[in-house]
């Protein structure tokens, strides 16, 4: 059947292709070392699964406001204002099935034609997918490493905007590079945001997933409560994939236009599953905690490993679940010019999957440099080990 004409411009999580190969493989009863995906071996806290299973014995089982339970809204906004020096109330909060779709409402509420979108590159592949499917143009800025890790170049930023630029996607703590800036260069962000009156959309899918300091927020700066809309999930900080439930927050008319979409789209997020949410954030915090140290020692194991390959060099972020080591003295002597060549023989020889550069949306005509990106959110101990051991064994040269 021939799809509609926008639909090449749609593009996709490349690392939920590389998922369908490792379960493939796993079905053929092959060892897998599962390195690429942001998802989450860890189980969602006990006190959650029971709130979940109450409602639903409650009868919390039918549809409910397209905004989401008014407990769970007021509950967002609070805690949203203890984090981020915001004044939100109940009122500025849509739920949503997810993080994910806040990335398309957002667009689908505000953008026109031929907009202009600053997109993080490398950044979450969902961005750009979106941007151009609805008839807007990504314009990517970029991460650069540096000796500290990666970071923003705010000149650089600034010399894409155009007369058309009107939005921009801030992914502070950054999938997949980890980066993050500190309260100077948000700072500075918030000041370039009103120089050139931009709508932001702050994706904060991580903003929870953090081992030492404290997570800054955009919207914490004068001005920006107005102007951006903060896409919160519940995913990643209670493992909760899966449930898919997540939020928007920002101004009452954007989320009442959101609000609008839910209705045509999903009608309501999944109502006993918002109850789940209410307790995580209202209950014991022993379980998100347990959660956050769990892959603190996962990162110090990975890190740790990653500095005995030869040729790799790798930071190691404060927050998020990743890692993007720099491989481009690794491909070079290996003879690989080519990321998915490099991926696929590493993947033959070793097992681990891993996503590259390529899974992070198109590449700037100017990068030199070459990363894989590694996370450590769905492997235990047991298998960073094995799985990063057959790396190093795979890159020094000897037979995995
Ligand atoms: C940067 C970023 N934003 C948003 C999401 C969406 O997460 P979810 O839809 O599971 O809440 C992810 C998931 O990996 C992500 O990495």
């Amino acid at each position: 059947m021939k799809l509609a004409d926008r639909f090449p411009k749609l593009g996709t999580e490349t690392a939920f292709a590389v998922a369908a190969e490792t379960q493939r493989h796993a079905q053929q009863g092959a060892r897998v070392f599962p390195f690429h995906l942001g998802d989450i071996d860890l189980k969602t806290p006990q006190n959650i699964i029971e709130a979940a299973y109450r409602a639903m014995k409650d009868g919390k089982t039918g549809y409910c406001s397209n905004y989401g339970i008014t407990e769970l809204r007021d509950a967002l906004a609070e805690q949203i204002n203890r984090s981020h020096r915001t004044s939100y109330s109940g009122a500025n909060v849509a739920v949503q099935p997810g993080g994910k779709p806040v990335i398309q409402k957002f667009f689908l509420s505000l953008m026109n034609h031929a907009d202009e979108v600053l997109i993080p590159a490398p950044g979450y592949p969902i961005y750009e997918s979106i941007v151009a499917f609805h008839g807007g143009k990504p314009v990517l800025y970029p991460y650069r490493e540096g000796p500290e890790g990666f970071g923003l170049d705010l000149e650089d930023l600034e010399k894409r905007i155009t007369p058309a630029t009107r939005f921009l996607v801030f992914n502070n703590l950054q999938n997949p590079t980890g980066a993050e800036e500190d309260e100077r260069g948000l700072a500075a962000l918030s000041e370039l945001v009103l120089r050139h009156n931009l709508l932001v959309l702050c994706d904060e899918a991580y903003f929870d997933i953090r081992y030492a300091g404290q997570s800054g927020s955009l919207v914490s700066f004068p001005g920006m409560e107005e102007r951006c809309l903060v896409l919160y999930t519940f995913s990643k900080k209670y493992a909760m994939t899966g449930w898919r439930l997540g939020a928007a927050v920002g101004p009452q008319d954007l989320v009442d236009g959101i609000a609008k979409l839910n209705v045509n789209d999903e009608s309501c997020s999944n109502q006993f599953v918002q109850y789940a949410g209410l307790e995580a954030l209202t209950g014991p915090q022993d379980g998100a905690r347990a959660i956050v140290r769990t892959l603190q020692q996962r990162r110090d194991r990975c890190h740790e490993l990653l500095g005995a390959i030869p040729d790799m060099r790798c930071h190691r972020p404060d927050a998020t679940f990743y890692l993007f080591p720099n491989v481009t003295a690794v491909m070079q002597r290996m003879g690989f010019g080519h990321y998915e060549d490099f991926r696929k023989a590493a993947l033959e020889a070793t097992e681990v999957y891993f996503c590259t550069r390529l899974h992070f949306g198109t590449p700037l005509a100017e990068e030199r440099e070459r990363y894989i990106r590694l996370s450590y959110s769905g492997i235990g101990i047991d298998g960073i080990e094995e799985g990063l051991h057959r790396l190093r064994d795979f890159i020094a040269g000897k037979k995995a």
